[in-house]
This record gives C-alpha cells, structure tokens and sequence, in this order.
C-alpha cells in the first residue's frame, strides 16, 4: 500500500500537536510531506519535528497546494481562513480533511462541498468526538435497540476550558467574532454533531440562548440551544467556566447516562461511567478511565488517530468518511442558526435560507436582521466586527 502524500496547512496547537504527530505515527498510511504557516516559528519547528527539508514547508498555503506531491491537503488554520484553501484545494484535485467547523460562514462551506463533489474528491470533518470510547458506547446501546427510539438527547459541556490560540500567532482568535464564526458554542461544535448523531437524525428547526459576562464581548461565552428533528429533539448547553457536563440520552424503553469524573465536562474531566437504565434495572457499559488527564487527554488523542485513519481508509476505498463536509455544513448551519435564534427570538429552520444573512456571512449578518428590543447583540459589541 503505497502511503497516502499528506501536506498540513496550519502548524498550530492542532495541526503540529496532534495531527503531525498522529500521521507520523502511521507511516504506513501517510507521509507527510508538506507544510504551510505564515508564522515562521511555527513553521520551522513543525518542519523539524516531520524532519522535512526548508523546501517542504511554505509560508503561504496556496504553494503547497500547488505541489504535486500532494495527495491529501489536512486543513487546520483557524475557521475564517478556510474558503479559499478549500476552494484552490478541491479545484486542484487533492482529497481534503478539515477542522470542525467546515468555515465560520455557511455559504464559504456550502461552496467547498459542491467544489469538492464536483472535482469527485473526499472532503472530511475532523468530528472526533464521535470517536470517544463513551459515545461509541452509548451508541451501541442506542443501535441494540436496548432503550427504545431516543426521545430526546440533553448535552451539557457547561464547564470548557477557555484554551487560548498560539501565542507566536493570536492568541485571542476564537473570541474574536471575525475570526472564530462565534463563541463557546461555535468552538465546541462537538456538542452540536453529538446531538445530532444521538438523535439519528438530521437538525430541522433551532431555538437558542446566548449570553456574556463581559460587556465588550463580540462572542458569546454561554449557549443554550434547543435542536429539533422530525422525531425527538436535543438541549445543548455549551459555557466556558466552571458548570456541569455529562450527556443524557432518553429513549422510549430506558435511558443512557454519560458521567464525567465530578460532574466535570469532557474531555477535561474523564469518564466515571456510562450506563444503562432500564425497567429491568441498571448496568454498566463503561467504567471509569482512571488516567490522569494532563496535557493532550488520552481520548481525545486517540480519538485523532481514529479520525485520521478513517479519513484515510476513505479516500482509498471511495467510501464516505465518518463524517463528510456535507455533515460539517449541516452542523455549521445549525450552529448558526442557534445564533439566529438568540438575537431574534424565532425558530429558525435548517438548512438556512440561501440568501439570509447569516448564511451568507454567519455571525456578521445578525446585526443585519431585524433585532427586538431585548435582543443581546442590540446596541452592543456582541457579534460585531470588533
Ligand atoms: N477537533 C478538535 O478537537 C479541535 C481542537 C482544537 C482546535 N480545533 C480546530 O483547529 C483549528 C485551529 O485551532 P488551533 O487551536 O490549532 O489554533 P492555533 O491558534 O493554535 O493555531 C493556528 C495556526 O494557524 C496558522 N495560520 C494562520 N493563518 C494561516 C494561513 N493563512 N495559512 C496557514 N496557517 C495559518 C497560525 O500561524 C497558527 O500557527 C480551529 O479551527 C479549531 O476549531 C479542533
């Protein structure tokens, strides 16, 4: 099997930390062979932890794409410097894995995906909360057929750690409402595809939430999003601080219940248990992880790995990825449209309409709509331009 040609654009937290690393660990699966940032010691010291030649690596990412080399472009810049890496790369013919989320703006992810499928290529998410050993196992519960159809599915991650970006290139981006997309909400997005692959089915209609401690804020630091389908619904209730997390998931015939070691939001917190409830009593499906999570927590690197190789089994068999862009655009309409939804009081429908302004410029078009009185981004810095 001849390894799939991976360039990474992005050496950041996610790109040199995790993703580097994680392919370098399957060379039999990939190489990499290329790498882009504009920050140059993030760069220099990515292109010697790959043991990559000065003329491997790029300050800007338009020439690795260009490279012929190139099999496979991993996208892991911030979200609002994606449409035109993923535009050049699916016109170029390279199979693409990107962050979550797909874009900070719907109609840039909207066109990625049709680029792609027009060019026949695969373009993944990285959704690897899907990966963790808890959600495998509530899903298997789920799939048994154990509880029942699932009535509603309740998320709370209402203790996030407020990670900061790379210093060497900004640290404050993801509060930053022109470069994150949104909030806590739109960073733990996670939360929103677990719903909805809980849920088994597709986001039709959202209601929403969202507040800030701070004044000059232009992201939200809390979001209480309530996700409905044809069938059952989801709550997903997303803060940094210091609330509780776990993850409920009700059924007709019982229910399955997430804990995370002191309440604690996952991944900083790890498992204490999943287990079932039924008429006939309770077990355990998954005992605690009893491994210090310091640094990068285990699941979550494990998750990657997961990731990775599916991705990577993917684009060798033709097969759908675990999750496709299409999916990335279908949770990045959702989230937005919990946005929606918070300034303006409405029930917003999936997929957004093409030609609302939050579709076309995400949260930079909430202040076009039509916003109430009580409205939190009325008369205030939330969800501005800065
Ligand atoms: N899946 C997960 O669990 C997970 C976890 C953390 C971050 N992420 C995602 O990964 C992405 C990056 O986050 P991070 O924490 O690594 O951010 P970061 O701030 O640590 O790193 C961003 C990097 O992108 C580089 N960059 C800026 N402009 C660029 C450009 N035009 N071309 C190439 N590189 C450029 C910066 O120089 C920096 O090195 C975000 O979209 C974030 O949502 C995902």
């Amino acid at each position: 099997m001849t390894p799939l040609r991976i360039g990474i654009i992005g050496c950041g937290n996610i790109g040199a930390r995790i993703h580097l690393p994680t392919w370098l660990a399957h060379p039999e699966v990939a190489q990499v062979v290329a790498l882009a940032d504009p920050t140059e010691v993030a760069l220099d010291s990515a292109r010697q932890l790959a043991g990559l030649a000065p003329e491997q690596v790029h300050a800007d990412p338009v020439h690795l794409i260009a490279r012929d080399d190139v099999d496979v472009v991993d996208i892991c810049t911030p979200q609002h410097l994606r449409r035109e890496v993923l535009l050049n790369s699916a016109v170029s013919g390279k199979h693409i894995l990107c962050e979550k989320p797909l874009a900070a703006v719907p109609l840039d992810a909207a066109a990625a995906v049709d680029a792609a499928e027009d060019a026949g290529q695969t373009l993944a998410m990285v959704h690897n909360y899907l990966w963790l050993p808890e959600i495998q196992a509530a899903r298997e519960v789920i799939d048994s057929g154990e509880i029942g159809p699932v009535r509603t599915i309740v998320v709370n991650y209402l203790g996030v750690v407020d990670v900061p970006g790379a210093a060497a290139y900004r640290a404050g981006w993801r509060h930053e409402a022109v470069s994150s997309g949104g909030g806590v909400l739109m960073d733990m997005v996670h939360g929103v595809y677990l719903a909805e692959t809980l849920l088994g089915r597709p986001v039709r209609r959202v209601s929403a939430y969202v507040s800030s401690r701070e004044a000059s804020a232009t992201v939200e630091d809390l979001a209480l999003c309530r996700f409905e389908t044809d069938a059952n619904a989801a709550l997903v209730n997303i803060a940094w601080g210091l609330g509780p997390g776990g993850i409920e998931v009700t059924g007709e015939l019982g229910r399955v219940s997430v804990r995370y070691r002191d309440g604690g939001t996952a991944p900083w917190a790890p498992v204490e248990h999943v287990r079932v409830h039924t008429a006939s009593g309770m077990r355990e499906v998954l005992g605690p992880d009893e491994r210090e999570m310091t640094g990068i927590p285990q699941p979550i690197m494990d998750s990657f790995e997961q990731v990775l190789l599916d991705f990577a089994d993917a684009v060798r068999t033709g097969r759908p990825a675990a999750a496709p862009g299409r999916d990335g655009l279908r949770i990045l309409e959702a989230t937005v449209g919990a946005y929606k939804s918070a300034v303006t009081g409405e029930l917003v429908g999936i997929p957004l309409d093409r030609d609302d302004p939050v579709f076309r410029h995400g949260v930079l078009g909430l202040k076009k709509l039509s916003l109430p009185e009580w409205s939190p981004a009325r008369g205030t810095s939330l969800y501005s331009a800065g």
